[in-house]
């Protein structure tokens, strides 16, 4: 039987990397084959595509940044999560295209039919079984990460890149209704694991 393919999403600080280490542990707990993987990278190409991207020193268009995503995610689908689906193992992904969506798309102002078109191409017509989207205000997720109470001007500034983002990400969700689950990230924890214990349980199992 195949897998299932979740992706996690969320703007930094949402509580992805929190939510997926648990995921992996619940599900390998009832014996289900698990992989944990990221984007942008997952395979030897996509790790140096990642070096590239997240380098502060390197500018580049948004659309150059959008095209490298998409192509990092090629080598993915080809080398890790295809084969994972096909064997039957489960994979959880740390961010995929709803990410290139959000943060190029929303937040640099890359076209969205642009991003669908690359999409089109790397994915024809693939999207992920399920999608947990953590949603989170910008102030929150900024705190969480910088571990302190009110942000600098630099994170002010920020502040509107990652409204956007989360807009983005809100209108993926309206687009992919049945794929993408909205979960309020500023819940507790345990709350939280409730709700993905349920979800789990009527989407997947
Ligand atoms: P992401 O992977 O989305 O960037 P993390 O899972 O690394 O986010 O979480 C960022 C920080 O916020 C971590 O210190 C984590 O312990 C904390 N955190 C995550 N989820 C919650 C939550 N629901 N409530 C309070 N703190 C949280
Ligand atoms: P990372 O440190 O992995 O973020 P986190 O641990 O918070 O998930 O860095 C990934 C960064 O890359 C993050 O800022 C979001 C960004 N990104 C995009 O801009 N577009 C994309 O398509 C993807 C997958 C990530």
């Amino acid at each position: 039987m195949r897998g299932k393919f979740i992706t996690l999403e969320g703007i930094d600080g949402a509580g992805k990397s929190t939510h997926l280490a648990w995921l992996a542990e619940k599900l390998r707990s009832r014996g289900l084959d698990v992989t944990v993987t990221r984007e942008p990278g997952g395979t030897a190409v996509g790790e140096n595509l990642r070096e590239l991207l997240l380098d502060r020193a390197q500018r580049m268009h948004p659309e150059t940044e959008a095209m490298l995503m998409f192509a990092a995610r090629r080598e993915h689908l080809d080398k890790v999560i295809l084969p994972a689906l096909a064997r039957g193992t489960w994979v959880l992904c740390d961010r995929f295209s709803d990410a290139t969506f959000a943060y190029q798309g929303g937040g640099s102002g890359v076209a969205w039919d642009k991003l669908q078109a690359l999409e089109h191409w790397v994915q024809d017509g693939l999207q992920p079984d399920l999608t947990l989207y953590f949603d989170v205000p910008p102030e929150v997720g900024l705190r969480r990460v910088s571990g302190v109470r009110l942000p600098d001007r630099f994170e002010q500034e920020r502040d509107g890149f990652y409204r956007n983002v989360r807009e983005a990400y809100l209108r993926r969700a309206r687009e992919f209704p049945e794929r993408v689950q909205v979960l309020d990230g500023t819940h507790s924890v345990s709350e939280i694991q409730k709700e993905l214990e349920s979800i789990i349980a009527s989407h997947c199992v």
